[in-house]
């Protein structure tokens, strides 16, 4: 919510504890990782280069890896050349990069109600003012909200945007809406900062991103492969466009550059040839969690509460009642050993109703049904005790 005392430092810290079924945390369990492949990769690289491994190298990141990552955004329709890609630490650091590079205190920046929650950390921090825009799966908004959003008063520097099944909604912008979203901010002259973090995670379905309809000039494009390949990495890009020498500057004196081994491992991996067949598992494995959960709650929620499929990833968005169900819930879910999370911190500004994010993909399968059914009985008791109605604010 607007003044949550809430930080990223504490979700990430959140309960650990073996007993709890966390279906808070954005996090995918460590089952699903290629740890395999990464090993070998890791071997292989340490016998070739270890000493350039090891050492001290160009700021913007590896020129393997940004090779390798020039392909694989080939394969994704986007065409830069390897010098355009800035290596950063995660996603994190490509959002901190390219928001402290583009903003300053005061300046407007549209978003998505609900957004990341680390995005809007980092805006806050800024200082900036937030204008938003409500989007959910099956209410993506359609060009003329972007459109009011981008014309009223004063003029956004910026509008920030995860554009593929986005966090925590699953709301993905449809193609058709791609290049004239891009040609409707060029025009307005206010650049797009796009998170594409879970685009692979939608598969044959996915859509370009919004950068692969523009030349650098408009889009600001960022992603990582923690949600692909191992978070552990901490391997992510932006491609900056016309901000790369200002953004490579602000990454340089923050860090000089990331860590050298992870960016040789994460080049190995790419150029494997695993990620493909590698993704297509994961898309399966969540496909089968979202469904599970899916069923759950069509079955047992409330009337008036609704969780719709993204179709990808693995978060179910859940909404629908009084906004003061959220900690109500979120505290006796931990009561009886499950943790959800309350969705108003994904919102500049208070929501109108209740909302709570799910994470089918941590849990095992069994652990999941039975947090998920926890998590049914607890909010249709709270809201039979007290009401469930929306306010009428
Ligand atoms: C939309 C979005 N962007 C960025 C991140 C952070 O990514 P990374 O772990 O690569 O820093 C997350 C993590 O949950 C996310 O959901």
């Amino acid at each position: 919510m607007a003044n949550s005392p809430v930080r990223l430092l504490d979700l990430m810290r959140q309960t650990e504890d073996p007993h709890v079924i966390n279906l808070a945390a954005g996090i995918p369990s460590s089952d699903f990782l290629p740890l395999e492949a990464l090993k070998t990769a890791l071997e292989g690289e340490i016998q070739s280069r270890a000493r350039e491994m090891f050492s001290y190298h160009r700021p913007e990141g590896a020129a393997l890896l940004r090779e390798a990552i020039r392909d694989y955004l080939a394969a994704r329709g986007i065409g830069v050349n390897a010098e355009e890609v800035l290596v950063t630490t995660g996603c994190s650091g490509a959002l901190s990069s390219l928001i402290n590079t583009v903003l300053k205190k005061g300046d407007t920046v549209v978003c998505e109600a609900p957004a990341y929650y680390g995005q809007l950390e980092l805006l806050r921090a800024v200082g900036v003012k937030f204008r938003s825009v409500a989007t959910a799966v099956g209410q993506e908004p359609d060009l003329a909200k972007w459109a009011r959003a981008l014309r009223a008063k004063p003029k956004p520097k910026l509008l920030v945007v995860t554009s593929t099944l986005s966090n925590p909604s699953g709301a993905t912008i449809r193609e058709e809406w791609r290049p004239k979203m891009v040609e409707l901010c060029r025009k307005a002259g206010v650049p797009i900062l796009e998170d594409d973090i879970y685009g692979d995670l939608l598969g044959r379905a996915r859509p370009r991103p919004l950068r692969a309809y523009d030349d650098g000039g408009t889009v600001l494009y960022v992603t990582s492969f923690s949600k692909t390949v191992a978070p552990g990495l901490r391997i992510g890009f932006a491609l900056p466009g016309k901000w790369m020498e200002a953004a490579a500057d602000h990454q340089c004196r923050q860090s000089i550059h990331g860590a050298v081994p992870p960016e040789y491992l994460t080049a190995a991996f790419l150029r494997s040839g695993r990620m493909d067949g590698h993704l297509e598992m994961l898309r399966s494995v969540y496909g089968k969690r979202r469904e599970l959960a899916g069923g759950i709650l069509a079955r047992e929620l409330p009337e008036g509460f609704r969780a719709d499929d993204p179709a990808g990833g693995y978060m179910l968005w859940v909404r629908g009642g009084r906004p003061g169900l959220m900690d109500e819930v979120s505290k006796k879910c931990i009561e009886r050993g499950v943790a959800v999370v309350g969705g108003g911190i994904f919102f500049a500004a208070s929501p109108k109703e209740a909302c709570f994010r799910l994470n089918c993909a941590r849990a095992t399968p069994e652990d999941l049904a039975r947090g998920v059914g926890i998590f049914c009985e607890v909010l249709t008791s709270a809201v039979a005790r007290t009401g469930g109605r929306k306010s009428r604010t």
